[in-house]
């Protein structure tokens, strides 16, 4: 294979994907490259109501506490490692409006609006107050991820991963996976700087959420969890076969390691299993509920300044 592929963010990734005219087949996975160079816009289309979709419940989600009451987690990292766990203390975290030189958002300066006009004039939009330490929750990242690692003595594991994202869409393309220095797997990534990012449909959403209660250190999880490790063509760690798609990974930018637990990987191979008869993927609320994929809304036409991400 001589060009590495990608798809831009994990979720379009597998719409797209189902579309997408394969150019090499491999137990069952097959690859395809996505960029395009930019095009013209066009007119925007006219408007046309769009489907009913389903509505998710977060004034349900959301715990009738101020917003930004910090959790005072004292993790260094976004993500919360197990409470007997937690060791950095919070005087060592970044304090309020102290990264990059931002200004604090209740330095006074801001138009934050905190008279009671601003309050009634919310209120009778039916904004209510929700924890700003929760915007996770209502961000909802793309799919649950499996992050398949082998380590330098040659072991494979995996660990569930939920929070992730897309950075860049080339030049090389980039995307960020939170993962914590308690997790097994951290040192395997930091060690051989690869990874494989696989992305579950819902019928293994069980064994998923189970995968990120155990550790590699003290369980063989492809076994117990009965995923087949599958070759990779440019990385150590395995690919999984039972996924709807997988993405072979190399670690680029290690700076945000050790202040967020970011690490930034370049995708360098993608599969997708056309075989596969669930193809929906799920997605964490943050809080151990999920979405999962449903109905797709097609507004590629309206996309007229986007034109070039699409086939
Ligand atoms: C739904 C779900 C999402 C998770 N997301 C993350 C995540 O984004 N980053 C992380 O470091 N751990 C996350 N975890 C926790 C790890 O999967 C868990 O710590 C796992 O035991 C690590 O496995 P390991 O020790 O074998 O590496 C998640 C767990 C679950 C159940």
């Amino acid at each position: 294979m001589s060009s590495p592929s990608l798809l831009a963010t994990t979720r379009s990734y597998l719409t797209l994907s189902r579309t997408r005219t394969r150019t090499r087949t491999r137990t069952g996975l097959a690859t395809g490259a996505l960029l395009c160079p930019a095009q013209t816009c066009s007119p925007n289309p006219s408007s046309t109501p769009l489907p009913a979709l389903g509505h998710r419940a977060l004034a349900a989600s959301a715990p009738g506490r101020a917003p930004n009451s910090g959790s005072g987690s004292g993790s260094g990292s976004g993500i919360m490692p197990p409470r007997k766990q937690r060791k950095t203390s919070r005087s060592s975290r970044p304090t309020a409006g102290d990264v990059d030189g931002d200004p604090s958002p209740d330095s006074g300066t801001s138009t934050s609006g905190t008279s009671a006009a601003s309050a009634s004039a919310r209120s009778a939009a039916h904004l209510a107050a929700y924890p700003a330490e929760n915007t996770h929750r209502l961000l909802e990242p793309g799919p649950v991820l499996l992050i398949s690692t082998r380590s330098a003595q040659g072991v494979p594991n995996l660990m569930t991963c939920g929070f992730h994202m897309p950075l860049q869409h080339s030049g090389p393309p980039l995307v960020a996976l939170v993962l914590g220095q308690w997790d097994h797997s951290y040192a395997a990534l930091a060690e051989t700087g690869e990874c494989v990012l696989a992305v579950p449909g819902v019928d293994l959403a069980q064994q998923v959420v189970d995968v990120g209660n155990c550790s590699g250190e003290d369980v063989d999880k492809w076994a117990r969890f009965a995923f087949t490790p599958l070759p990779a063509e440019a990385v150590q760690a395995p690919l999984v076969g039972e996924a709807l798609a997988c993405v072979e990974c190399r670690v680029r930018d290690r700076r945000n390691v050790s202040r967020y637990g970011m690490w930034v990987l370049e995708p360098v191979r993608a599969w997708v299993n056309g075989a596969r008869e669930e193809t929906r993927s799920f997605h964490h609320r943050g809080d151990g509920r999920f979405v999962v994929d449903g109905e797709e809304l097609d507004l590629r036409e309206r996309m007229t300044k986007w034109k070039y991400l699409q086939d």
